[in-house]
């Protein structure tokens, strides 16, 4: 058991395959306690998001932790999704039964904001999907910019090209005008760029060693991410599948794993060529002052061990 009590989390998310992952690590994790999953548009569109993340604490038996709808398009986009990389349903080919529970009456926005303020310094907000929800959340109570312990935003790409333009990532490029507004807030985030998250592989042998458990857990993954490298061999070349979320989220409880450097950030929201193209001033050329610090280093391959290990886990307590 952890030395120190679990680090509470609010997890932002819009499964898709790698925020699975994420969920199911969350779950497998003694060093979290999962206070809520707010739902976003993103990889699929809200309603399957949903379905997926009322599925997924029922398959890691988590019935427990609410489930929250929050928005359902970008503040000023269309809705933009990831289907070639998630699947129409948002798990690839996996097909888990329909939840018998179903999501609390409030609000995601509003679980946020009332979480936050309920407990201040006392959370980790990660963001693994487009940035709306939390966009909201800042414009309806600023206060809670002094409320969040940490924000941990899986999304950006840096010094490396875009997997959704070719020059921006998908969280960020979903929702730019969200991210702006999370960017300009002053809330310091740590930044996993797709720079980083993009050589933080699975492999099919990982999912072999899984399977070898056997039951609905590591059926799961298999058939969810046989899709997504399926996808990433496609469109990447390499038989593998890059686990971005779940690295963010181990952040709450790993923070060795990764190196920040400190830099400021911004995204393009004017130019349709450009859009959500995030930018780092690592050499301080703007003049202005840091405000996020971004992972410029992580040990992938310890990451991916811990998190098999941690899945192995999950399946033997589930048993
Ligand atoms: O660019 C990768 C990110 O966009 C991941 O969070 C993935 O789930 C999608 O939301
Ligand atoms: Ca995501």
């Amino acid at each position: 058991m952890p030395a120190t009590a679990p680090r509470r989390v609010l997890l932002d998310t819009d499964p898709g395959i790698d925020d699975a992952l994420a969920i199911l690590l969350a779950l497998a994790s003694p060093e979290i306690t999962l206070t809520a999953l707010t739902v976003v548009h993103g990889n699929c569109p809200l309603s399957e998001a949903v379905a997926n993340a009322l599925a997924l604490l029922e398959l890691g038996g988590a019935t427990q932790i609410p489930v929250a709808v929050g928005c359902a398009a970008p503040l000023l986009r269309p809705p933009f999704t990831a289907t070639e990389t998630h699947g129409l349903s948002g798990l690839g080919y996996a097909r888990l039964p329909a939840a018998t529970i179903a999501p609390v009456a409030e609000h995601g926005v509003d679980l946020l904001i009332r979480e936050l303020l309920a407990a201040p310094g006392q959370i980790s907000l990660v963001a693994v999907g487009p940035l709306t929800n939390l966009a909201l959340a800042l414009r309806k109570e600023p206060q809670i910019v002094a409320a969040i312990g940490e924000l941990i935003i899986m999304g950006a790409a840096f010094q490396a090209d875009g997997n959704t333009t070719p020059l921006a990532e998908f969280n960020i490029y979903a929702d730019p005008h969200a991210a702006k507004i999370v960017f300009d807030a002053g809330l310091a985030p740590t930044i996993v760029p797709w720079d980083i998250t993009r050589e933080i592989r699975l492999g099919r042998h990982d999912i072999d060693r899984l399977l070898q458990r056997g039951g609905p857990i590591a059926e799961f993954i298999a058939e969810a991410t046989r899709f997504y490298i399926e996808f990433h061999l496609k469109q990447f070349g390499y038989a593998g599948c890059a686990i971005n979320d779940p690295a963010a989220l181990a952040l709450v409880y790993w923070p060795h794993l990764a190196r920040t450097t400190q830099a400021y950030i911004d995204v393009e929201i004017s130019s349709e060529l450009t859009m959500g193209k995030t930018i780092a001033d690592f050499q301080g050329l703007t003049g202005k002052h840091p405000n996020a610090q971004i992972v410029t280093h992580f040990d992938g391959e310890g990451f991916v061990a811990h998190f098999v290990e941690r899945m192995e886990q999950l399946i033997d307590r589930l048993a």
